[in-house]
């Protein structure tokens, strides 16, 4: 059986990251598109030739769906996610799937409340740059890690509703869910400690650009994660163990890796012996290319479709979903309040 879907919101995203995977495979039947743009619905139409609407409520009335893939603007998911679940539809919801936390349990109370499923939508955590990473920590090629950097630089300037607050812009919730949610997953532990600073440096509007975030996990591994404006030949990754470092940059992966002597305690040297030992001891870099940094659609939608059938589990579990969101909040109450913020253990 076919999945009867709808996507709602048929803009940049929409049009391509979710109608694509949508139009190819076989899982997957496109019966409506919704948007109130006279553009986008034409798009959709000639492409589609399905039914198309510009009040959702009304197509929620009206059509026998299986699934709606949300792709509106910020400030209007949870709203439509709630409406669609309680109209006993399942629901795909695009990142930043909520604003802060009071609307992720909201929208998780909603799901329970109509036995529907509620799916959001984080693809980074297919990143190939993620999944690879994980396996290399897993086999302790540099040791025991203690710090991660993840990093995006760039020089673009926008102009679109991300760029206002009115919307729930800014690259905290844009960016976020790719750059605080990769390096906390590939820590695996909860984060205790929160520290982070938003600035507005190039775009219009009036919202950050940048954000710079500092996070320490309960065993003591710092992560910083960061959307900054620069040079984008800067490393995406940094993970530094006690036994080599790795960098990523863009597709590429570097691995430097130093071995101590069995004997060699660098506690007990002084400063001199220290540094030699080290030095004398890297045993070289190798190299790996990568593909998809921010997750492959057409790889995530079979899975959408075997959650959906009951088959597998989905891999964003909504508990995890509403960790990133108090992280990102914590973020944001750390910019505001200049203060380090403390994450309640569980
Ligand atoms: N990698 C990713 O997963 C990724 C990439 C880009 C965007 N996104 C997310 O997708 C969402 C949309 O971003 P975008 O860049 O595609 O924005 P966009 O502005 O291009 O698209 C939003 C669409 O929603 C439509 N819309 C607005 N109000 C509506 C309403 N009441 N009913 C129906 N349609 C309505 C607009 O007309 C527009 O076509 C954002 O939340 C963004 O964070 C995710």
């Amino acid at each position: 059986m076919k999945i009867k879907t709808a996507i709602l919101g048929y803009g940049r995203s929409g049009s391509t990251l979710h109608a694509d995977p949508i139009e190819k495979l076989s899982d997957f039947e496109l019966t409506a598109v919704c948007d109130i743009d006279a553009k986008a619905k034409e798009k959709a139409y000639n492409r589609f030739k399905c039914r198309i609407y510009d009040d959702y409520l009304e197509m929620l009335r009206k059509e026998t769906l299986d699934l709606v893939v949300i792709v509106t603007r910020n400030d209007q998911h949870c709203q439509m996610t709630c409406d669609c679940l309680k109209s006993g539809k399942n629901v795909l919801i695009t990142k930043p799937w909520a604003i802060n936390a009071g609307e992720a349990r909201a929208m998780i109370k909603a799901a329970k409340a109509s036995g529907k499923m509620l799916l959001p939508w984080l693809p980074a955590r297919w990143g190939c740059d993620l999944l690879k990473l994980k396996e290399l920590i897993a086999s302790r090629v540099i040791g025991k890690v203690f710090q991660v950097r993840r990093s995006e630089f760039s020089f673009s300037i926008r102009h679109d509703w991300q760029t206002s607050k009115k919307f729930n812009g800014g690259y905290l919730l844009n960016w976020g869910p790719h750059l605080v949610d990769q390096p906390v997953q590939l820590v695996g532990q909860p984060v205790k400690s929160v520290y982070g600073e938003l600035k507005q440096i190039i775009n219009p509007g009036d919202v950050e650009d940048v954000f710079f975030a500092v996070m320490k996990t309960e065993d003591n591994v710092t992560i910083v994660s960061e959307y900054n404006i620069g040079s984008d030949k800067l490393p995406n990754w940094i993970i530094q163990g006690d036994r080599g470092t790795i960098y990523v940059k863009a597709t590429e992966i570097e691995i430097h890796k130093a071995a101590l002597p069995d004997s060699a305690d660098p506690k007990t040297y002084g400063n001199q012996a220290k540094t030699d030992v080290i030095k004398d001891s890297i045993q070289g870099t190798n190299m790996i290319t990568m593909q998809n940094r921010y997750g492959d659609s057409m790889v995530i939608y079979p899975h959408i479709a075997r959650a959906i059938r009951g088959e597998e589990q989905y891999m964003v579990t909504l508990e995890s979903a509403l960790n990133l969101t108090k992280l990102l909040d914590a973020i944001r109450k750390a910019h505001e309040t200049g203060r380090v913020i403390c994450l309640a253990a569980k």
